[in-house]
């Protein structure tokens, strides 16, 4: 089972990939994580992405699509996979289409975790309040989250057409509770 997480910073994209994961066994690729891990890392890569991100902008797509298209050929992701922050952009979104195609893949579900601006700057505040100063994401501060979210609009928003027209976009309240959310995407991979 190949599935996509949109939603904007905030919405539960990595709090509901990695119950899926305890559910169904399948991989968690989150393109902030691999990023971040290579920034605390210190490669090249990281080196490259950490202004961008501390500016609450996107890493270059030929990248980004890459670092996808490596990490699924890994042995992990054989009975599937979770994509949570990617793809961002159309350019990204139709770089996976074609990386899927060349690799006999495709997506059996897309789903769309809508939540409210004002309840996503109350959640990445009380994430950054309850992480340890050291742990605490350079991103999360109202200032880069406005970032964020008007890049979320500008170049993530166009993608979500992309996969309505295909008829496979599910869209979930995530403004219910975590469990809550858990089941209507349960319901919608059944
Ligand atoms: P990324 O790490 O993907 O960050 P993001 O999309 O901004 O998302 P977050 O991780 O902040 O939120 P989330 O939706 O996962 O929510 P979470 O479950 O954590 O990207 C960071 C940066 O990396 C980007 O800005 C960009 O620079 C770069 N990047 C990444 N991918 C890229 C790509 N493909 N192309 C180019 N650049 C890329 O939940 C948030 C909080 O809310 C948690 O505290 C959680 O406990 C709580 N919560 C979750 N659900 C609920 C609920 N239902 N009710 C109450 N609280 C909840």
């Amino acid at each position: 089972m190949n599935i996509v997480l949109f939603g904007p910073p905030g919405a539960g994209k990595g709090t509901q990939a990695e119950l899926l994961v305890k559910e169904h066994g399948i991989v968690q690729l989150s393109t902030g994580d691999m990023l971040r891990a290579a920034v605390s890392e210190g490669t090249e890569l990281g080196k490259q992405a950490k202004t961008v991100m501390d500016a609450g902008q996107l890493v270059a797509d030929e990248l980004m699509i890459g670092i996808i298209s490596d990490r699924v050929d890994q042995a992990d992701c054989t009975n599937g996979f979770i994509l949570d922050g990617f793809p961002r952009t159309v350019a990204q979104a139709e770089g996976l289409d074609v990386m899927l195609q060349e690799k006999g893949l495709k997506l059996d579900s897309t789903i769309e975790i809508v939540v409210d601006e004002q309840i996503l700057f109350g959640r990445i505040e009380q994430r950054a309040k309850e992480t340890p100063e050291s742990e605490r994401r350079a991103d999360d501060n109202a200032e880069t989250l406005k970032k964020r979210l008007a890049v979320y609009h500008e170049q993530t928003a166009p993608v979500l057409p992309y996969y309505e027209k295909k008829g496979n976009l599910h869209k979930v309240d995530g403004m219910q509770s975590i469990t809550e959310v858990a089941n209507q995407i349960a319901g919608f991979l059944k």
